[in-house]
């Protein structure tokens, strides 16, 4: 079978490791040239060097207007366009909303919902003088529902959710389709650090649950992995999923579907 996304010049923000790795993996083996966007340059240089081929890294600041903007023009200069951007790059913040000091709020919010607009409307911009493109946006199960503990983080999504369809419905009529994909769970560095945190909050202990990853298996049955985040980006990438788009996509082994 063909590669899926042969040719296409693939954007992906916050691709150093985790999810966005992944995304950047899978792209490149289904023969698109990947750029790897990080706030942290070096990772994603030896990223883009394990990946291999034509992958390259560019350091930028998904939250800092004039570096998505700078990187985005790169691009474009470099591979004479650019068909698919993943805004993937994000932060966790694990704290109740009440009491969260503004400074923290936008901490979150400045890249999980700013940097996702720069990206959007950066890459839109260069895709429409194109002809076309896809938009894919790393939201989150969380921005569907109240979310304590992790509210900035959630709203953020939220936002981000709602500006990947307006962005779609807007751009439609020049070939660019936006979809937001909502994982659940997935056992990255993102999510590591915070389940004792999550657990005592949760009062997991209590409830006879030993730890978080008890909870997250009672909960969705088990972490999602990043190379199935990875699988449905590539889906939503490429010309089959060409009536696609405004789309959000959950990927949670039913977290957010379950009451009880
Ligand atoms: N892990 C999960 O359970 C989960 C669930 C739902 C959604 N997500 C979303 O998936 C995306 C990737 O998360 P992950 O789990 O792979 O996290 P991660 O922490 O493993 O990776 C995040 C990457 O983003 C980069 N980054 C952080 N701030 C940046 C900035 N300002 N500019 C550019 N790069 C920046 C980091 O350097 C890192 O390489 C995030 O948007 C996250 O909110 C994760």
């Amino acid at each position: 079978m063909a590669a899926k996304l042969e040719g296409k010049i693939a954007l992906i923000t916050g691709a150093a490791q985790g999810i966005g790795l992944a995304v950047a993996t899978r792209y490149a083996a289904e023969g698109a040239t990947v750029v790897l966007a990080d706030i942290d340059g070096d990772a994603a240089q030896a990223a883009a060097e394990n990946i291999g081929g034509s992958a390259s890294a560019i350091t930028a600041d998904a939250g800092d207007e004039g570096q998505t903007a700078a990187l985005i023009a790169e691009i474009v200069d470099q591979h004479g366009g650019l068909d698919i951007a993943v805004a993937n790059a994000g932060v966790a913040l694990v704290a109740p909303a009440v009491g969260m000091s503004l400074e923290d709020w936008r901490k979150v919010t400045s890249i999980n919902l700013d940097g996702v607009f720069l990206t959007l409307t950066h890459a839109a911009g260069a895709m429409a003088a194109s002809g076309g493109g896809a938009l894919i946006t790393i939201a989150s199960v969380s921005g569907q529902a109240g979310s304590p503990l992790i509210g900035a983080y959630a709203s953020a999504k939220a936002g981000a959710i709602n500006l990947t369809q307006t962005i779609a419905v807007e751009m439609r009529d020049h070939g660019i389709r936006a979809n937001a994909i909502c994982p659940g769970f997935i056992d990255t560095d993102m999510v590591k650090p915070h389940k004792q945190t999550f657990a005592d909050a949760l009062g997991l202990e209590a409830m006879g649950i030993p730890d978080f990853d008890a909870f997250i298996g009672m909960k969705q049955g088990r972490y999602g992995k990043e190379t199935e985040v990875a699988a449905l980006a590539t889906f939503l990438a490429g010309d089959r999923a060409g009536f696609c788009t405004a789309g959000v996509y959950n990927l949670d082994g039913g977290l957010r579907a379950g009451l009880l």
